[in-house]
């Protein structure tokens, strides 16, 4: 561990900036924040958030190719931490910390991003400060908020990897709810925006293509939503929307979807997946009693999920918070959260490794 003092650091206020970086998946993240110093508070906010996406070179795929993510962060991490430094007028000698996500995701992209962190607090001698990459995906709307309380709230993280519901009792402080047993929502956005046809990532393509259609046109399933279990499960879903395409399996082939059809799918398919994730909100709500309740992760920038959210919100007098569009998808001032650490003084060993899973409760 570093025991450099950001406490007393020269010709700074309150606050001091860090570097976070982000390369959990497809997107190569650097940003620089301003934050609260050891023992201060206050919440942090961006003097730079530079993201360099992937997406056409897994496109062709239909999906993340895990050995193409990890190669393209090693090009890209470089050239995104100088361009984050410029942008925001700080330089390398002016950081007090860097903040990494090292965990859950790809190993081989993780492992990009927290080589360069290391390297970084090594040569700069200051102290590596690791993140819950999902922690950082709620604590995006005390970002995107920092005049409100979030804190206690339900926190539903919601991407091409995750489906999960939060008890966060503070920042750093998730309790497991419940998740998906199968798919991840956005998953199977990506997935069923490959069976229409509509490219990838899925999720913008399948909304463009809802909002032409009719979202009661099809009656796909919506698993669990009458059980109180807080579960997810999007598999059923996406074999549905196979089927109405191709016919099951033994029968006939169903008739090649039009244009109307397609969207008629994609609005119907969208429905389902919003309907389950808003019940699920307000189930988690009513079961844990808190009044707040926090979205993260790419899906949030879905639209007809955050209008659904809204009007939940309102009939059941919660607050409800949402990040803006680039606080939702992947990107480093999700590492935002990591002042929380530094302004607690914890910051990590040089020797800490990546970890591609879920971790359920705080660490
Ligand atoms: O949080 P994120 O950038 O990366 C992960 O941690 O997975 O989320 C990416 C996911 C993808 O599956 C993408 O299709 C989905 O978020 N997504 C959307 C929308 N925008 C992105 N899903 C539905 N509607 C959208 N507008
Ligand atoms: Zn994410």
């Amino acid at each position: 561990m570093y025991s450099t003092d950001v406490s007393e650091g020269a010709g700074w206020g309150p606050e001091v900036p860090i570097l976070a970086i982000e390369t959990t998946c497809d997107e190569t993240g650097a940003a620089v924040l301003m934050g609260p110093r050891a023992g201060a508070t206050g919440v942090p906010w961006v003097l730079s958030n530079v993201v360099a996406s992937q997406f056409e070179l897994h496109s062709r795929f239909g999906g993340v190719v895990p050995e193409i993510a990890a190669r393209a962060h090693l090009t890209q991490i470089l050239p995104i931490i100088d361009q984050a430094l410029a942008d925001a007028g700080i330089s390398l000698g002016q950081l007090k910390a860097v903040a990494v996500a090292v965990r859950p995701g790809l190993v081989g992209s993780l492992v990009v991003g927290l080589s360069a962190a290391k390297a970084l607090a090594l040569a700069l001698q200051i102290p590596l400060i690791a993140f819950d990459h999902l922690e950082g995906h709620l604590y995006a709307c005390q970002l995107a908020y920092p005049e409100r309380t979030v804190y206690p709230c339900v926190g539903l993280v919601v991407s091409g990897g995750h489906t999960h519901l939060y008890h966060c009792k503070g920042p750093l402080e998730a309790e497991f709810l419940g998740g998906t047993i199968d798919d991840a929502a956005g998953e199977a956005f990506d997935k069923v925006a490959s069976m229409l046809a509509l490219g990838f990532p899925g999720g913008p393509a399948v909304e463009r293509t809802a909002s032409l259609g009719n979202p009661k046109a099809y009656a796909f399933p919506r698993a669990f939503i009458h059980e109180d279990r807080l579960a997810f499960s999007f598999s059923g879903l996406k074999t549905a929307v196979l089927y109405t395409l191709k016919g099951k399996p033994g029968q006939l082939a169903a008739v090649a979807a039009g244009p109307q059809q397609i969207s008629d799918i994609a609005a119907s398919f969208q429905q389902a997946v919003v309907d389950v994730l808003v019940r699920k909100c307000h189930q988690a709500l009513r079961q844990t009693g808190l009044r707040r309740l926090s979205i993260g992760g790419g899906v949030a920038a879905n639209g007809a999920f955050r209008s659904a959210l809204l009007t939940m919100a309102e009939r059941s007098k919660v607050e409800v918070f949402i990040p803006p569009m680039h606080f939702c998808t992947d990107n480093a001032a999700l590492g935002a959260v990591a002042f929380e650490k530094l302004r607690r003084g914890i910051d990590s060993p040089l020797d800490i490794d990546v970890e591609a899973g879920l971790r359920r409760s705080p660490a």
